[in-house]
């Protein structure tokens, strides 16, 4: 069976403008993901880590477009295959959570008739108590307290982070292999997001799931990540294993996000990092074509303002763009 789970190559997404213009939203960005690995994406707010994971999940808005480069899952070009196949993957193989549950959630159904329809679709051949009961072994793992109450209860009459672990047992009724979770603790408060942390954490240990991680807090990111990936501008800034990316981070950015998050080794949902505020008139001295940080960065040369850096390897599994790593 291959290593790589998941593999992007040179993808390029751009969004039409009015007037039939292109912007990019994510530039020439290529990674892989290992079974049961987790890898952890950081970039502050528009950076394009959901526009990222919309690419990989086929559902990008109307208005943007994967203008080239592929994405394979399980050695299937996602952009190639048909759409049946494509839909038994998505949904199925590959499930997403974001910060809104409802996203997932139907308002009008209890939760059991979703759980049952979900795993139905999974395995049209199971009774209904083998689906009953399927899915009430998929919330006692989930440590949902009552699982039989909360069966019978609609979406509304739960609590945030209840209504995001029925998302999560939805997603997992499947034959999941990737989970993606864009910034999935975003809207819980502390104490109920730690929970989710640590749901996952299980999740992933008992049913080798690999997991993709957003997060705008890289503490919050390191807490499941395995490798890290910083994003800017639709770009990878930096990709590495997280205690490489922590203890010797390469690129300018990356530092500077560490030394602005406070360390800490549970969950704070204020250590979210919110980019640095460019100098007034400091946006305008940069050139085109050159590194975009080139008018905060401490370290630019000359060189920084005539040609955009390439992402080099500087060591085991361990790339930065910057031209002088
Ligand atoms: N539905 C959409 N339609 C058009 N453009 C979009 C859409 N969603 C995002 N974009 C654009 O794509 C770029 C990347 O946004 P994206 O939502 O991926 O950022 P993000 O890193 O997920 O930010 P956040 O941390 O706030 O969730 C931005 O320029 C944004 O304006
Ligand atoms: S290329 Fe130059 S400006 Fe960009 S991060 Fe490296 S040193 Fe800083
Ligand atoms: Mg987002």
């Amino acid at each position: 069976m291959n290593r790589i789970l998941l593999e992007a190559r040179r993808i390029n997404v751009v969004r039409q403008e009015p007037g039939g213009a292109e912007k990019k939203l994510i530039d020439d960005l290529s990674f892989s993901l290992d079974r049961g690995q987790t890898l952890g994406i950081v970039g502050e707010s528009g950076s394009g880590k959901s526009i990222l994971v919309s690419a990989i999940m086929h559902i990008l808005p109307r208005t943007c477009m994967l203008k080239s480069g592929k994405i394979f899952f399980e050695g299937e070009d996602l952009y190639q295959i048909p759409k049946d196949r494509l839909n038994t993957i998505r949904g199925f193989q590959i499930a997403m959570i974001s910060d809104n549950p409802l996203e997932i959630l139907d308002p009008i159904c209890t939760v059991e008739k979703q759980v049952r329809e979900t795993i139905m679709a999974h395995n049209p051949g199971l009774s209904k108590e083998a689906v009953i009961e399927k899915g009430l072994s998929i919330f006692k793992s989930l440590r949902m307290p009552d699982p039989e109450k909360m069966m019978h209860s609609y979406p509304y009459q739960l609590s945030g982070g209840m209504k995001q672990r029925v998302a999560i047992a939805l997603a997992l009724c499947g034959d999941v292999k990737l989970l993606i979770a864009d910034d999935a603790t975003r809207s819980l408060d502390v104490t109920v997001a730690a929970q989710i942390v640590e749901i996952l954490r299980k999740m992933k240990q008992d049913n080798q799931l690999s997991l993709i991680w957003i997060s705008n807090s890289l503490p919050v990111c390191s807490l499941l990540a395995e490798r890290i990936m910083i994003m800017y501008r639709g770009k990878i800034l930096e990709i590495g294993p997280k205690e490489t990316i922590l203890r010797s981070p390469r690129h300018f950015y990356t530092q500077k996000m560490l030394q602005v998050t406070p360390k800490s080794e549970g969950f704070d949902r204020d250590q979210k990092f919110r980019g640095f505020r460019v100098k007034a008139g400091a946006a305008a001295q940069r050139t085109e074509g050159g590194c975009e940080f080139a008018a905060i960065c401490d370290h630019a040369g000359d060189r920084c303002s005539a040609s955009t850096p390439e992402l080099k390897q500087v060591g085991e599994g361990h790339h930065c763009r910057c031209h002088f790593v």
